[in-house]
């Protein structure tokens, strides 16, 4: 019988060395220290031993069976240990090779204006206010103040998709929308997209960027208007940048002016940029008219406002020294990809 034992540790060893996953380890574990195992197999026997010799078989057994339990158990954690090498080798990554690059996106120049314009006027008080583009010929034209007869009304100059619904022209309409909503004081400013049947060349697109505000208040005058302006243009354009108010003309503001401020280009000296002159217009502005506030519901003599527009796309322009606006639509990466952060 001890042979026999011996036999089947000397099987067992030699099967375990050969062994190469934890499966194998199972089915040889069951295959000798199963129920019905090797080793059981053998203890049947036990019956027929002699009195001296069952204890001496039995202790043998009872070490055998540790030991391979142990071998089992050692084998068992030099797989997963094997295991696991392999899958630190398989998944190795090799730090110190050049990245792929992912293409990063920026932020258009126009975007980075806009941004820039509405932090300078939420600091002093303003809110951001929208509108839509397709608009009401009320919103745009009527509501303004705009002569029935004005030529900027004309088919020429203005997308009509029918006799009263048109695409924007200005965002001077967010003025009336506000003015409609809310209760004096008001100061608001509104972004966004404006249509004009215009040529397309290197200063003028069919499709443009504005700027409204528009405050209303008691004793509001146009020194609150200039004092207003002349701040955004130094927090934007910088201190030395000077700004002049030009007298003009709009339906829907009385008085009205432009505002020129000194060409970034020559500063004053007058250039290709500025058409020799040394300024460069940027918005047009006014006190509201009083049949502009009475035609949203606000009495013309308890209060006053003042009101300005500007050219997104020339401000923009003016801050990069982009010549051409066509650039800043034409979505050509060679173009954006010079405004990094
Ligand atoms: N809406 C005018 C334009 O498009 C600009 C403007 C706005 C003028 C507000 C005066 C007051 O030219």
């Amino acid at each position: 019988m001890k042979e026999k034992l011996l036999e089947i540790r000397g099987a067992f060893f030699s099967a375990l060395e050969e062994v190469l996953t934890p499966q194998e380890v199972e089915k040889l574990r069951i295959e000798y220290l199963g129920k019905s195992g090797a080793l059981r197999e053998i203890l049947k026997q036990m019956g027929s031993l002699s009195k001296e010799e069952r204890p001496r078989m039995g202790e043998l057994a009872n070490e055998m069976r540790d030991s391979m339990s142990q071998a089992i158990a050692d084998k068992l954690g030099e797989l997963e240990l094997r295991l696991l090498d392999r899958k630190v080798e398989e998944e190795k990554i090799d730090i110190t090779l050049p990245g792929e690059s992912q293409p990063m996106g920026r932020v258009h120049p126009t975007t980075k204006t806009i941004r820039e314009l509405i932090d300078v006027f939420i600091r002093m008080g303003f809110v951001l206010e929208e509108g839509p583009e397709v608009e009401s010929v009320y919103n745009n034209f009527d509501a303004l103040n705009s002569p029935k007869d004005h030529p900027s009304r004309g088919l020429s100059d203005t997308f009509y998709f029918d006799p009263s619904t048109l695409l924007r022209t200005h965002t001077s309409p967010v003025q009336i929308r506000t003015m409609k909503k809310m209760e004096p004081p008001i100061r608001m400013i509104s972004v966004g997209r404006c249509f004009r049947n215009d040529e397309i060349d290197a200063t003028h697109s069919p499709m443009f960027y504005q700027m409204e505000g528009l405050v209303v208040g008691e004793g509001i005058s146009m020194a609150d208007l200039k004092g207003t302006l002349e701040e955004f243009v130094r927090q934007l354009f910088g201190e030395d940048t000077k700004s002049v108010f030009r007298p003009h003309n709009f339906p829907f503001t009385e008085p009205s002016a432009e505002v020129d401020i000194t060409c970034f280009k020559c500063h004053g000296e007058g250039c290709r940029f500025c058409g020799g002159v040394g300024f460069i217009e940027i918005l047009g502005c006014g006190m509201v008219h009083p049949k502009v506030l009475e035609e949203c519901g606000i009495d013309s003599e308890k209060y006053t406002g003042f009101a300005f527009g500007m050219g997104l796309d020339r401000i923009t322009m003016m801050r990069y020294e982009i010549d051409d606006i066509r650039y800043l639509y034409d979505n050509d990466k060679r173009f954006l990809d010079q405004f990094r952060r």
